[in-house]
């Protein structure tokens, strides 16, 4: 293995072991709304929101993670504000908490009008996603969270209240 390699690879473990910040992962987004994605009204798909939130909680998810990622489940997804043709959007990502093998991310999705500059949120979204090895192809325990500013500690705590709902739905589904 070349010396290059070898710090990247010594990297790569520091991070499993000691975990990674934040902001490390955070992962953006962004677009123009093109009328291929519209409705007949011009304003964005929601199922178009609903894949690029797939996408960019993805890329934060599987670089904190330094894996493979799967989504596992994706909660309530509302849209507050329409995007409209030829406005951006705008799409940011971070991880909120890791557990075992699954961690959540949390999209925040805006939209920007290109002349007036207004900017509006949309949707939130949150998204858990399962690492997955590759060789196995079972889950595998995920890095640390270094938790620096305050709202990343609330996000961290409240994901945890999510978390309870999530698997007692899971449960019920089983039966
Ligand atoms: C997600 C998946 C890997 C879980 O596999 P599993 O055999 O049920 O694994 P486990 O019961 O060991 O659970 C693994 C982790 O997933 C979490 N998990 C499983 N289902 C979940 C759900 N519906 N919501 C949230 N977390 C979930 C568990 O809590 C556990 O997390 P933890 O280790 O941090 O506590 C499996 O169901 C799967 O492959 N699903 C399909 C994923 C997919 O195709 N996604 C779309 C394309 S990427």
């Amino acid at each position: 293995m070349r010396a290059k390699e070898k710090a990247t690879a010594a990297l790569m473990d520091e991070w499993r072991v000691k975990g990674k910040l934040v902001s490390a992962s955070a992962s953006e987004m962004a677009e123009v709304v093109l009328p291929a994605q519209t409705n007949v009204l011009g304003k964005l798909l929601g199922g178009h929101v609903m894949h690029m939130v797939d996408i960019v909680a993805a890329m934060a998810a599987s670089r904190h993670a330094i894996s493979y990622m799967v989504t596992a489940s994706v909660d309530y997804i509302d849209f507050r504000n329409p995007v409209n043709l030829g406005e951006i959007v705008m799409l940011k990502a971070q991880v909120n908490r890791v557990f075992t093998t699954s961690l959540e991310v949390g999209v925040e999705v805006f939209s920007e009008n290109l002349l007036t500059g207004e900017r509006k949120q949309t949707t939130t979204a949150f998204v858990t996603f399962v690492a997955i090895d590759e060789f196995t192809r079972k889950p595998r325990p995920v890095p640390p969270l270094i938790l620096r500013t305050a709202e990343e500690k609330r996000r961290w705590r409240e994901a945890a209240k999510r978390r309870e709902i999530r698997l007692a739905h899971r449960l019920r589904e089983k039966g």
